[in-house]
């Protein structure tokens, strides 16, 4: 049974999803993962490699696991993580207690920054939830600056059949099944496979990030291509 909103009722569905697993948001995603998203985000960030005194955003923060990796890389930069759905950014709060990161409240499609605010962009797991996925990415051109960068992890399927078959079992049948076990949303974690599946391919991906305000752009798969990591570059 399907669970996917209609588009035009999406951003209510998806905040009222998050708002509901946000307290145990980050345990759901590590056991799910077995931790490995962890290191696909800061692949992502090593990618771009922020300078010491860049400001960067990323997108659809969350409980601010790009935040608390990027914080290092900037000591005399900022970060600032956005999302719509404040009870996500409520559950991390604890891990931001450093004054050179900042949460706040607002939507990928209606950015509250102005143009070209940004040196780099990141984003995590967010886009496949946006209603507008070519506005998404020329909303985070528009408030990057000319030559700034972006970094952005998402979902994928193994292109390899067997992986694939394991993959799908995996995420349609055990997580719903364990995030129930765990007094999770198994809504919420029915929504995740569902929503990947309908989430375009890589390469599709790599060409609406082009279309939209973004220059070499390149990707790449991570954890047996069931995520993949996007780089690109803003529009000189
Ligand atoms: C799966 S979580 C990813 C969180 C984090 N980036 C990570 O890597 O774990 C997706 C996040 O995107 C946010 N989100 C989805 N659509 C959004 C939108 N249109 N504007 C702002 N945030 C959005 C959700 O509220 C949620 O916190």
């Amino acid at each position: 049974m399907s669970v996917l909103p209609p588009d035009d009722d999406k951003a209510r569905y998806v905040a009222q999803m998050f708002a509901r697993i946000a307290p145990g948001y980050d345990r759901m995603n590590r056991l799910m993962t077995f931790g490995l998203d962890r290191g696909w985000r800061a692949a992502a960030v090593s990618a771009i490699a922020p300078p010491h005194d860049a400001r960067v955003l990323d997108v659809g923060t969350g409980t601010g696991d790009f935040v608390a990796l990027l914080t290092p890389w900037v000591p005399q930069g900022l970060v600032v993580g956005v999302d719509f759905t404040v009870p996500m950014m409520h559950a991390g709060r604890w891990r931001h207690v450093d004054r050179r990161s900042q949460f706040v409240a607002g939507d990928a499609l209606r950015l509250p920054f102005a143009d070209a605010r940004f040196d780099a962009v990141t984003t995590g797991f967010t886009v496949r939830n946006v209603s507008d996925i070519a506005a998404a990415f020329a909303e985070m051109a528009r408030v990057t600056r000319p030559g700034g960068v972006l970094a952005c992890l998402e979902v994928a399927r193994p292109q390899q059949a067997l992986v694939r078959l394991g993959h799908r079992w995996y995420f349609e049948i055990v997580v719903p099944q364990v995030a129930r076990a765990l007094g999770a949303d198994p809504t919420a974690y029915t929504y995740l496979p569902q929503s990947a599946r309908r989430f375009p391919a890589p390469e599709r991906l790599a060409e609406l990030i082009a279309d939209n305000g973004w220059s070499h752009v390149h990707y790449w798969r991570v954890g047996s291509g069931a995520a993949a990591i996007h780089v690109a570059r803003r529009h000189a």
